[in-house]
């Protein structure tokens, strides 16, 4: 069932123009034209990209997304105060990455971008405002920005929202263009769930009523985490049979295809690989760990901890069966990673397990030729820097033909399509023999490779010869 959107126009803020802020705000622009939506940031470089493109971030279908509302209803502005000013909806859209120093380091949130929107907004607003949490933040944090808000509230009064966003990279468009849902928690107050009505009121302009949710304000903060670590959890199940099903010489695909086919379980997020990566999963699990301890439950937190222990040991895993495969040392010989990206279709390297792997073969004094469709070579090395002075080196290439170009070994590290049908021939021919090929992603045809000569290793899937050497395992 569809519902109309609020007929009155409504004028919004979204403080935060990165991955989240950006799409989230020109689907709405796109979506409602009676709105008007202002995007705002402290980086002007980044809304310099937004307003005149290349866009800041790469996401299949957000060019065009965006081209068609800004300058419209959608606007990309560093006036951060004039748009808190005039707007009746506020996003927080800032990041809130992993703490890294006192309190929490290395587990909880880092809230001090939120914090300082909250503050700016009780500085700045007048009259009735409603602030909307769509970072994904640590459960009761609405309480703290409430409380901020609460000692400016001689001339606004504030209603605070959660609204944790889902959608994926490489495909936020279609996430958001047909969320499976959309989250709205409050407090249940009348003038709460007034606040949610008007934002669900928002939603509704294109999604459907019954997929607009409306919960308790911690319900609507935790459930975000909960939805990531489930999410990451699968993954980490399945990276784990991978290792198993490469002692015994079963198939990790052939398993995830048996196991998933049971309804009850579901066959999405149980592709094996070499690892999760993304700006969110990690974080957000170390933060679910870190608030577990808080709350005096270890084993929660211990059972949630290992979902990041497994991530972290299959990305080691892969790093270290390269090397034993190039008969115990990588040094000085030349390995050409495919894919720098943390997944397909997306310019995003943020814990990509690519930078885990480098370190690791750069750390072996290895030469390595990286190849991504879409990252920049900039971006790749400034990810790598902190290992490049250890005696390894990066080259990064323009095709992976020649990245591979007299290689000892090629890494597949991102799932990009164009890694499906590469010319396996023409790889095998530029390369040192043997030729050494590892697929973390499980893209490549394992027979064409095998019966032109490469000596093969994937996630989970039983090599399909003996290797010659004994050197692997
Ligand atoms: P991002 O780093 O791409 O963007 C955040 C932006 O906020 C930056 O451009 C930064 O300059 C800006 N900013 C920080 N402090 C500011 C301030 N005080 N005033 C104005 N601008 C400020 O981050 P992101 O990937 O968009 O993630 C944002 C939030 O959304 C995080 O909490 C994240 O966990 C969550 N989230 C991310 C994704 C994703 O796919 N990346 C998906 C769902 C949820
Ligand atoms: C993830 C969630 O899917 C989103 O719902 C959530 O909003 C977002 O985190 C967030 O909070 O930031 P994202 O990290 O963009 O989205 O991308 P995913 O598709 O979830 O992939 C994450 C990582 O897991 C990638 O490295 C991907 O290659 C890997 N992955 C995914 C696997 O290894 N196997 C799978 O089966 C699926």
């Amino acid at each position: 069932m569809s519902a109309p959107g609020l007929n009155r126009a409504v004028n919004i803020c979204c403080i935060g123009a990165g991955y989240v802020g950006g799409p989230t705000m020109a689907m709405i622009a796109s979506q409602c034209p009676q709105h008007r939506v202002t995007v705002v940031d402290v980086d002007q470089g980044r809304i310099d990209a937004w307003n005149r493109g290349p866009l800041p971030i790469f996401e299949p279908g957000l060019e065009e997304l965006v081209a068609g509302c800004r300058g419209r209803n959608l606007f990309f502005t560093t006036q951060v105060d004039a748009a808190i000013r005039a707007a009746e909806i506020i996003f927080l859209a800032v990041n809130t990455p992993t703490k890294s120093f006192g309190v929490g380091a290395g587990r909880a949130a880092d809230l001090q971008y939120l914090e300082s929107c909250a503050r700016r907004i009780g500085a700045v607003a007048e009259g009735r405002k409603i602030v909307v949490e769509k970072s994904t933040v640590p459960v009761r944090t609405a309480a703290a920005v409430q409380a901020i808000l609460a000692a400016h509230a001689g001339r606004a009064s504030f209603e605070v929202l959660s609204n944790p966003e889902f959608l994926a990279e490489g495909s936020a468009v279609a996430d958001l263009r047909q969320p499976d849902r959309v989250l709205i928690g409050s407090e249940r107050t009348a003038s709460g769930e007034a606040a949610a009505e008007v934002l669900a009121s928002v939603y509704a302009g294109w999604v459907p009523r019954d997929r607009i949710l409306t919960t308790n304000l911690w319900s609507s903060e935790l459930s975000k985490l909960a939805a990531n670590a489930f999410l990451a959890q699968r993954i980490s199940s399945i990276n784990a049979i991978s290792a198993l099903c490469e002692a015994t010489g079963a198939d990790v695909q052939e398993i995830a295809h048996a196991v998933g086919r049971d309804a009850r379980i579901g066959s999405r997020f149980l592709q094996a690989s070499v690892g999760f990566g993304g700006s969110c999963f990690q974080k957000d699990i170390l933060n679910l760990v870190y608030l577990c301890q808080h709350f005096g439950l270890p084993e929660v937190a211990a059972y949630w901890q290992q979902v990041v222990a497994l991530n972290d040991y299959q990305k080691q895993r892969f790093a270290r069966r390269l090397v034993e495969a190039l008969f115990g040392t990588a040094a000085n010989k030349r390995i050409a990673v495919l894919g720098f990206a943390f997944k397909k279709d997306t310019n995003d390297t943020r814990e990509t397990p690519a930078i885990a792997v480098c370190r690791d073969l750069l750390v072996e004094r290895a030469q390595l030729a990286i190849y991504d469709p879409r990252v920049s070579a900039g971006r790749i090395e400034a990810d790598l820097a902190p290992w490049l002075d250890l005696g390894g080196h990066i080259e990064v290439c323009k095709d992976p033909y020649a990245a591979a170009a007299q290689a000892h070994a090629v890494a597949v590290l991102t799932e990009w399509d164009e890694f499906r049908s590469l010319d396996l021939e023409r790889v095998y021919a530029g390369m040192l023999k043997p030729a050494v090929l590892f697929d973390g992603r499980n893209v490549i045809d394992l027979a064409a490779a095998r019966r032109l000569g490469f000596q093969l290793h994937a996630i989970g899937r039983a090599v399909p010869e003996p290797r010659l050497g004994g050197a692997t395992r």
